[in-house]
């Protein structure tokens, strides 16, 4: 998603991160290697259909609406909460609002676009994601831009399905961001 001038200054200082570990809670990793800044954390978006999703579009083939699949062209449009575990009753810290159009023609995977907005204790703004899900499996969205304490962000966010069954779906949101050298200059 990077620009060609930004990628320039992206890949050489990314070289020198070391491997981090996932972190499995809201606990928040902040690194900074060789000027790159990087934020590690997860989330859960709690999507609860004809509530906080919906099918605005139907599609026009393959497999019906189940609880993995939805005919191709589906135009399906959300604004979940965000939660800091996997249980709806504890606190949300954000909002994820978007859409997603099924473009596989098995109804498993979709085009993704979704505005994160974010109010955590040290970090408050919003990122925008662009990419393709799949349903069943981990997804890897990029991250396109952010706004506030995420103006100039990079990276990516993965989504997982943690919970398919019932009227709520629960996906964990791993956060991968990178604040390229430039940023952290602009910020201090
Ligand atoms: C959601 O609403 C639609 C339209 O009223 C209905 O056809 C569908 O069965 C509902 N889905 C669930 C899971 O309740
Ligand atoms: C979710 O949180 C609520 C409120 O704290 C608690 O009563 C409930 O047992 C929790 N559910 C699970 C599955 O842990």
């Amino acid at each position: 998603m990077a620009n060609s001038l930004q990628s320039l200054f992206f890949i050489v200082p990314v070289l020198f991160l070391i491997p981090y570990k996932v972190a499995s809670t809201t606990h928040h990793h902040h690194h900074h290697h060789h000027g790159l800044k990087t934020l590690h954390f997860s989330l859960y978006q709690q999507e609860t259909i004809n509530k906080t999703g919906y099918v605005i579009v139907n599609g026009v083939a393959g497999p019906g609406i189940s609880q993995t699949t939805t005919p191709f062209g589906t135009i399906f449009t959300f604004q979940d909460p965000m939660t800091v575990t996997a249980n709806r009753s504890s606190k949300v810290v954000g909002i994820a609002e978007g859409t997603s159009i099924t473009s596989s023609l098995d109804g498993l995977r979709s085009i993704s676009i979704a505005k994160i907005t974010l109010s955590m204790k040290n970090y408050k703004g919003s990122l925008s994601i662009l990419g393709g899900t799949h349903n069943i499996k981990p997804s890897d969205h990029p991250v396109v831009g952010g706004t506030g304490d995420f103006m100039f962000v990079q990276g990516y966010v993965t989504s997982s399905p943690v919970d398919l069954k019932g009227q709520t779906v629960v996906y964990k949101i791993e956060f991968h961001l990178y604040w390229p050298p430039y940023a952290i200059q602009a910020s201090s």
